[in-house]
């Protein structure tokens, strides 16, 4: 069984970005699979993983956002093995 944690606030700088950052690690240590899905344009998360220069990324959510909207051929379910 898969849960989806959502963190947000609409006040700035009270922790959403490390919380969400520390509770992957722990999740991921405690040996659940987590993906991260940074929604922040700042991309915090992003870089806190390590990826540098995100905005230089080939596919994004915003690309995938991009595509929905302009009704493009996006990823199925089994596109990808992780
Ligand atoms: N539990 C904590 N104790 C002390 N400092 C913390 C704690 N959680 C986060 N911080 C610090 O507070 C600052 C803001 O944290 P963070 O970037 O996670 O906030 P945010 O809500 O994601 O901000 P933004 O609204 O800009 O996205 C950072 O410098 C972070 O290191
Ligand atoms: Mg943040």
């Amino acid at each position: 069984m898969s849960r989806i944690i959502g963190i947000a606030s609409q006040n700035g700088g009270v922790g959403k970005s490390t919380t969400c950052r520390n509770l992957a690690s722990v999740l991921s240590r405690e040996g659940f699979k987590v993906l991260a899905v940074d929604c922040d344009n700042q991309a915090s998360l992003t870089d806190c993983f390590g990826i540098e220069n995100p905005e230089k990324l080939e596919k994004t959510l915003y690309h995938l956002m991009m595509d929905i909207i302009s009704d493009n051929d996006i990823p199925q379910k089994g596109d990808f093995i992780i």
